[in-house]
């Protein structure tokens, strides 16, 4: 059994955690939630030797551990699956795999081929052969890839405790499913399981016990069976939360987004409009060709054919601050590192894109800035000492709301959402909901792209299928159903 005891940390105007005990017993799944900023990332990061606490101990079967480094605690029988998996881009998966432990047989390394059959029966045995070919290199992997590599490399060699910190905000339905199956093995073979997530469906599927922290203190610990939903929330936000999916129905305007025939080199021939007041939801499987229809309509992956306009006027879309001078809004998928500046401050990265509006003559009007990150740092409620610290300081959720609040300030005619909520926790998602939803009564076109299939069918006027690069099908609100979108997502319309 891992247990952390009266752990404190504090960093720069933050306390992060203050003496908080909880125990992780062996066979068993604990869960640990709370909000963006919590503390849970921190508590993983000093049971895997990351961070040194200020106070407090971590003891695995009782005996306490002296971790100054990850090495210390994998020596110790520690592994740890990190919100923002390290890969090295330039080596291949299998290389990725075994970073600074290339597997030996009869005392010699393995060569290359023999390396990569060794992590393709790996990956076999795991379920995730379809996934992730070993020679793929570290910089064409998708964040599903990167997080499966994540999960091999803690698989190798012993391990009596495994931390998953947000393993499934980047995987698809099939890989999440094989996950969970990993899981439920491990928890059977005795090891002490921690995991993070913000999605309730989850926790209350795989965890035994929920842990939940508050402000870095110790809320609580309930058995998963003898709570509910309601009342976790309740401990990690403090209050009730209203109806998460609040949504008027709005009387659609002009067409304000017009594709037409576009095709990359991921998607074909996709055609189609958003309205103003619209929101319209791009669902799909992982892989569908989502992300990149999004990159290719803000200028971030080059289009062969069709056009994209916006307003009634055709885009010459070259790299992407054209799209955003013509007044489209794009909030990516993978938000640190296509998005953030990390060593500038939460204002600076907010008020990227507002900064035109802001200026008389030369001069930024700072005062303006100032009160307009802060209505939006505030309302998505992330949780930073001040506008001036450094997003890099931020914990990874709250980064997330930066991007987020950075475009929700702007209001463009169009804004483009890939998965917005992911990673981020269950009060700030909703305040999401309604701001998308104000914005769209404002008459902005939005478009989400979401794996949520809950998230889809609450944001959605009408929803947009993908399958292999092409639109396999709309639905309206009223014909859209977890079930009906599946269905044309895996392409099962004929098998009905
Ligand atoms: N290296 C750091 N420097 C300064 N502050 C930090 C650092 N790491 C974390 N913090 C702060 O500590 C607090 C707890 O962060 P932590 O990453 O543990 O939150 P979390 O519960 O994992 O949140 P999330 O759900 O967003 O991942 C936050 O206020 C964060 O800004
Ligand atoms: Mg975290």
């Amino acid at each position: 059994m891992l247990r952390v005891e009266d752990l404190s940390k504090h960093f720069a105007g933050v306390q992060a955690l203050r003496g908080v005990t909880v125990d992780f017993p062996a066979g068993q799944v604990t869960a640990l939630m709370g909000e963006n900023g919590a503390g849970k990332s921190t508590l993983i990061k000093i049971v895997n030797g990351d961070h040194r606490p200020d106070a407090g101990r971590v003891l695995l079967d009782e005996r306490p551990l002296d971790l100054h480094s990850p090495a210390d605690a994998r020596r110790a029988g520690i592994r740890v699956i990190g919100q923002e998996p390290e890969i090295i881009p330039h080596v291949t998966v299998a290389e990725n795999v075994y970073a600074g432990a290339l597997p030996r047989r009869r005392g010699r390394l393995l060569d290359r081929a023999a390396l990569n059959a060794h992590v393709r029966d790996d990956l076999a045995r795991l379920g995730f052969e379809h996934a992730l070919d070993p020679g793929t290199p570290g910089s064409a992997l998708t964040p599903a890839q990167r997080q499966l590599v994540e999960i091999l490399r803690a698989l190798t060699g012993e391990a009596k405790v495994i931390a998953f910190d947000e393993p499934t905000s980047s995987l698809g339905e099939h890989e999440t499913e094989a996950l969970f199956a990993l899981i439920g093995r491990l928890r059977e073979q005795g090891m002490a399981i921690v995991y993070v997530s913000h999605r309730l469906k989850e926790i209350f599927r795989l965890a035994d016990r929920i842990a939940v922290l508050r402000d870095g203190s110790l809320v609580g610990v309930r058995q998963a069976a003898a709570s509910t939903e309601g009342e976790i929330v309740r401990m990690m936000v403090g209050r009730d939360l209203s109806a998460m999916f609040e949504r008027p129905d709005v009387p659609a305007g002009e067409v304000v987004l017009d594709v037409r025939n576009v095709t990359t080199d991921d998607v074909h021939d996709i055609s189609l409009q958003v309205r103003a007041g619209e929101v319209v939801a791009l669902a799909g499987l992982v892989g569908a060709g989502r992300s990149e229809l999004t990159r290719a309509l803000t200028g971030d992956l080059p289009i062969r054919s069709g056009t994209v306009s916006v307003a009634g006027r055709v885009l010459r879309l070259r790299h992407p601050g054209d799209a955003v001078r013509a007044g489209l809004g794009y909030a990516p998928e993978e938000r640190k590192a296509q998005a953030l500046f990390l060593e500038r401050t939460v204002r600076d990265n907010t008020s990227l894109v507002i900064l035109d509006r802001l200026r008389t003559l030369r001069f930024i009007r700072r005062g303006a800035e100032r009160a307009a990150v802060r209505e939006f740092v505030g309302r998505l409620r992330v949780r930073t000492p001040s506008i001036e610290h450094e997003v890099r300081k931020l914990s990874g959720g709250n980064q997330q709301k930066v991007v987020l609040a950075r475009w929700l300030a702007r209001r463009p005619k169009v804004l483009i959402l890939d998965e917005p909520t992911r990673g981020i926790d269950v009060g700030a998602k909703a305040e999401i909901y309604h701001i998308v939803a104000d914005l769209a009564r404002d008459g902005v076109a939005v478009l989400v792209v979401s794996s949520e299939l809950p998230e889809v069918l609450g944001l959605a006027d009408r929803v947009l299928v993908m399958r292999n690069g092409r639109v396999a099908g709309e639905l309206s609100r009223a014909r859209a159903s977890e079930e009906a979108i599946l269905t044309l997502a895996m392409g099962l319309e004929g098998e009905l």
